[in-house]
Parts: C-alpha cells; structure tokens; sequence
C-alpha cells in the first residue's frame, strides 16, 4: 500500500492508524468467522480514498478538526470501496487480488456475499456514529447509489461494441469516480475547509476517478498479472468494453467483428489478438489521452486553491496515478 504514499509520511502514518481502526472495528464481530475477517484485514490495496481523503482535509482549518471523526470516515471509505471489491471478485469469478487468493475463490461465493455485507454494516456504523444527522448521511446513500447504477450500466452495455465513449465515461462517473468525489469532498468538508474549496475537492475528486479508472482499463491491456496483482486482459472476455477497445473499434470495426461477434466464448488466444489490435489501431494511446484530459481538469481546479504543500502534494498524487504501474 505504502508504495504510493511513501513520500507522504504524515499521510501514510495516519493510514497506518485508519488500517488499524478497520481491523479493530472488524475483529469485533462474530467469533465463527475469525478466519475469514482475519482474510479481510490482510487486504492490502492501495487505500487510496483514505488517503486522498486525510490529504483534502489538510486543506481545512486544523483548529478545528476532530482527529478521531477523521480517522473514522477515511475508514468508513476504504470500507465501501472493500466491499465493493469483494463483491465485484464474486460477479468477475476472479481468483486473485492483492497478490492473493480471493475471498470468493478460498471460501465460496455465499460466504464472500456475506463479507461484503459485513463491511457493508460496519460503514454504516461508522456513517451514524460520525455524520448522523448531517446532510452528509444522504451524500453517502447517493454515492453508493451512483457506485450500483455505473454497475448495472456497466452490465447492461455488456458485448455491447457499438457503446460510445460518452456511455463509456457515464458508467466510470458511476462505479468509481463517485467514491473519489465522495473522498475528497468530505475531506475538505470535515477538515473545516471553506465552501469553495469543498465545490472544488468535489469536481477534483470525480476527475481523478475517471481518469484513474480509464487508466485501470488500459492496465488490463497493457500490464501484467504480477505487476498489478490481479488478472490481467479480463475485461474483453467479461464484455466489458472499455475505451482502448471502443476507440480501436471505431477505427476498423471490420477487424474486431468475428473476434467480438463470439462474445463470451472468445477463447484466450482471440483475446490476446484483440489485445494486439486494440494497441496497433492506437486504441492505448487515445484512451491514455483520455485519461490525461480528465487529469488535466483535475489540475486546473486543483490550481484554483490556495496555494499550499497540500495542493502541491495533491498535484503531484493526480500526476503520479496517470502514470501509475501498481
Ligand atoms: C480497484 O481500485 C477498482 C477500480 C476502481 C479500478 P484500486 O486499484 O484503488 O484498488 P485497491 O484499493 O488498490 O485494491
Ligand atoms: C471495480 O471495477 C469495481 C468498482 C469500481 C466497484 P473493475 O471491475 O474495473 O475493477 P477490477 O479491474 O476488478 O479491479
Ligand atoms: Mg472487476
Ligand atoms: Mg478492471
């Protein structure tokens, strides 16, 4: 995880103590399921929201922050987002995350629904004993919901290879850059920002998701299992059709037809050509302009704050995941 937020000290200290937090709140529940929760706790991602959130609340009036509210939301994030990957190993039958065997591959998908569930119940915990009663309660329900209906879109336009890069992008703002919004905002809102620099985190938040999430769909064509620490050359088979294969597609669609027209029996070695295609018909290289335009939005609003070590530290976090190899 430190990897990313090795030259952060502060953040990556405060990170240890949110990952300490979700393993307390988690190693409280039920005896019966101490294997599986201990599975949970080893979970070693990235923890990026946390971390952009505890960065955006450096942007706020620390007089006036709560340590321990802060820590317990940066928390109640990387929660959300747990379980919705748990969740989304079970729907994609994936056998590997983090380097490691998935829930749903060691223990079944039954117990690794419930998984979900429970860090589903411990965010809500952590939403009503930290925002109760704040407009904040509903910003969450709405980004869980937005997170659900960028997936079921995403279902929906499944072997779909007419889906525009507009649907494309629709679905992204959904299943992940909502979760990034959410991050930054409530962490220029509960570090007592002012309103300004809170409308701003927002609009940062949701354009670093985007282009962090077309940039993942790219690593799916254009890294390995071993560097990233999950399958690779996934999506093709999945029919998630991502923008590296819609911009390829639209150039020549007559050479992805037989391939794409099989749909989910495509066989490995379809989709390895596919992947040829996809990177010489220039679909890597305009989805990772893509990405770089959401980025370059992401600067020009993170250049409207205060200037500050913080914004220059969250300029340099926006770069750093457009050329991200982890
Ligand atoms: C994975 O997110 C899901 C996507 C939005 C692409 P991360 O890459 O942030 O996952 P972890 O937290 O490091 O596991
Ligand atoms: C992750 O999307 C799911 C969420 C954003 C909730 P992906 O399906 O692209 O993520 P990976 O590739 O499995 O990490
Ligand atoms: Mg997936
Ligand atoms: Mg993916």
């Amino acid at each position: 995880m430190l990897d990313l937020w090795n030259h952060y000290p502060i953040i990556a200290r405060k990170l240890e103590t949110v990952n300490s937090l979700i393993n307390q709140r988690l190693a409280t529940q039920n005896n019966s399921v101490q294997d599986l929760l201990a599975a949970c706790a080893q979970e070693q991602g990235k923890l990026l929201r946390p971390g952009l959130f505890l960065l955006f609340s450096q942007l706020g009036d620390r007089q006036q922050q709560d340590e321990q509210q802060l820590f317990k939301i940066a928390a109640s994030l990387e929660l959300l987002h747990r379980a919705s990957l748990i969740h989304d190993d079970i729907i994609d039958d994936s056998p590997l995350r983090h380097g490691t065997i998935t829930i749903q591959a060691k223990y079944g998908k039954d117990v690794a629904v419930y998984a979900g569930d429970l860090l589903f119940t411990v965010f809500f915990q952590i939403l009503i004993e930290t925002m109760n009663g704040t407009p904040y309660m509903e910003y969450n329900a709405a980004s869980m919901k937005n997170l659900l209906l960028g997936e079921l879109s995403q279902m929906h336009a499944r072997f779909d290879k007419a889906q525009t890069i507009g649907e494309y992008l629709e679905n992204i703002k959904g299943k992940t850059a909502a979760l990034f919004k959410l991050a930054c905002t409530e962490g220029a809102h509960f570090g007592h920002a002012d309103k300004n620099t809170v409308a701003l985190a927002a609009r940062i938040g949701e354009n670093i998701g985007i282009s962090f999430q077309i940039f993942d769909d790219i690593l799916d064509y254009d890294s390995t299992a071993k560097i990233l620490k999950k399958p690779v050359l996934e999506d093709i088979g999945q029919g998630v059709y991502t923008s590296p294969l819609l911009f390829a597609v639209a150039e020549h669609p007559e050479k992805f037809t037989p391939y794409l027209d099989k749909k989910q029996n495509i066989t490995p070695q379809e989709i390895k050509k596919v992947a040829k295609l996809v990177r010489n018909y220039g679909g890597l290289a305009q989805a990772k302009q893509l990405a770089r335009t959401y980025t370059e939005k992401a600067l020009s609003d993170i250049d409207q704050l205060p200037h500050s070590e913080t914004t220059s530290k969250i300029r340099k976090i926006a770069l750093v995941l457009l050329k991200r190899n982890f």
